[in-house]
């Protein structure tokens, strides 16, 4: 029997249905009369998702790392100045692509399994009172890790330096199944892409600016760029078209995500995701293991790093999981390889869905020579998920006979 493997690494996530037929249609004329009034409602969408009180929204033919790259070259220029933290594999790279477009990073590196550091970027705003710094980033939920970051407390270190930085937060990993709230928090390039909280393949960079960003570009900011230049997609998006040939099928699966969001709601959203990701808690602590996250404080609601036990290496667990039990879960990247193996748990999911990966997770640890009892995990999940269930969903009323 041919089962595609059940998808739990964190993104590309699991494509509803409703997602996968709406781009299963034929192609589309990217210059017709009607393509406008498929996207522009898809642009003020997206600005609901992204919470914004004013700006707007890009969609690239990219993957997230070209929403990365573009919020950085439409407003920033050579030899600036910008605050940065790495704490992990994600936050690593957009350290690494800030260096390699020439900015100046005044970098935190942290401990991996910690977030931003709320109190140094406290401390070095406070001290650049000649606002030498032109941007500060954060790593919403850096996906490496399982660590989520807290945004607002960025905004308000900030606030309290009475800074002008701009705020950039690379939510990849984030919008569209955790909390963000760019107008306000403040913030003013936020990066996303297709393939998480979005459920669709990769292939679109979603990048929400505030304001404050476009008048940092208009303004002459920003450095040499055309792929991902800002004025382009201005001019032809405001038309509802883009500058080059758009991924029409993409932008038609965007359609179908965005209206289940909406009926979903944001906030059930949220807390949905919370509530399958102390189900995968559950289970981690019921095998006596632990999170790369070090303190509940970072935990994620979309992606859970555990750490091997000592002597165990976390590539064979992950192995193990493909070859034996079809179920994909992320591997540990860079610093953190061998160490950690990752539960995705984001998008389209239900507790279904989080029991069967558990539930070959607890096969796989056990075939890796981790000592845990068959349904300890798994069942401390379903304790978990069944004490919570009445309060997450009403059971609809019998009818009268
Ligand atoms: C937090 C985070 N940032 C950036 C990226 C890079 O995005 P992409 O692979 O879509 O270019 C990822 C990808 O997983 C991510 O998780």
């Amino acid at each position: 029997m041919s089962v595609t493997p059940h998808l739990f690494i964190p993104g590309p996530t699991n494509i509803p249905e409703a997602v996968r037929m709406a781009m299963n249609v034929p192609m589309i004329d990217m210059r017709s009369g009607e393509f406008p009034k498929l996207t522009l409602p898809i642009f003020e969408d997206l600005k609901k998702v992204f919470k914004m009180k004013d700006g707007r929204v890009f969609i690239f033919p990219s993957s997230g790392t070209g929403a990365w790259e573009s919020a950085i070259q439409n407003t920033l220029k050579t030899g600036d100045k910008v605050l940065m933290s790495r704490f992990g594999q994600f936050s690593l790279l957009w350290v690494d692509m800030a260096e390699r477009l020439g900015l100046k990073v005044e970098l935190c590196d942290e401990e991996w399994g910690t977030g931003v550091p709320l109190e140094k970027y406290a401390d070095i705003l406070a001290k650049d009172t000649a606002h030498e710094i032109k941007a500060v980033f954060a790593t919403h939920n850096e996906t490496a890790t399982g660590v989520t970051s807290d945004i607002a407390g960025v905004r308000k270190a900030l606030d309290a330096a009475k800074h002008p930085a701009m705020l950039f937060v690379d939510s990849v990993s984030g919008v569209g199944s955790l909390d963000m709230r760019m107008g306000e928090w403040g913030v003013d390039c936020c990066v996303s892409g297709s393939q998480k909280g979005f459920m669709l393949p990769t292939g679109l960079g979603i990048l929400a600016v505030s304001q404050k960003a476009l008048d940092a570009n208009k303004a002459g900011g920003g450095m040499p760029r055309c792929f991902l230049a800002w004025e382009d997609h201005i001019k032809t998006n405001d038309l509802g078209y883009f500058p080059y040939t758009p991924a029409t099928q993409l932008i038609q699966g965007l359609r179908a995500s965005l209206d289940l969001i909406a009926a979903e709601g944001l906030e059930n959203i949220f807390a949905r995701h919370h509530r399958l990701a102390n189900g995968v808690r559950a289970a981690v602590d019921a095998w006596g293991l632990k999170l790369c996250a070090k303190e509940p404080k970072w935990h994620s609601d979309t992606v859970s790093a555990i750490l091997a036990p000592e002597g165990i290496d976390s590539a064979q667990i992950v192995k193990t999981a493909y070859y034996r039990y079809n179920t994909s879960l992320g591997v540990g990247l860079n610093k953190v390889a061998g160490r950690v193996f990752r539960i995705g748990h984001l998008g389209a999911l239900d507790e279904f869905m989080v029991g069967g990966v558990l539930f070959s997770v607890e096969m796989a640890l056990k075939d890796c020579g981790v000592p845990v009892k068959f349904g300890s995990g798994t069942g401390a999940a379903a304790e978990y998920f069944n004490s919570t269930a009445t309060k997450a969903a009403e059971l609809p009323k019998a009818k009268a006979a």
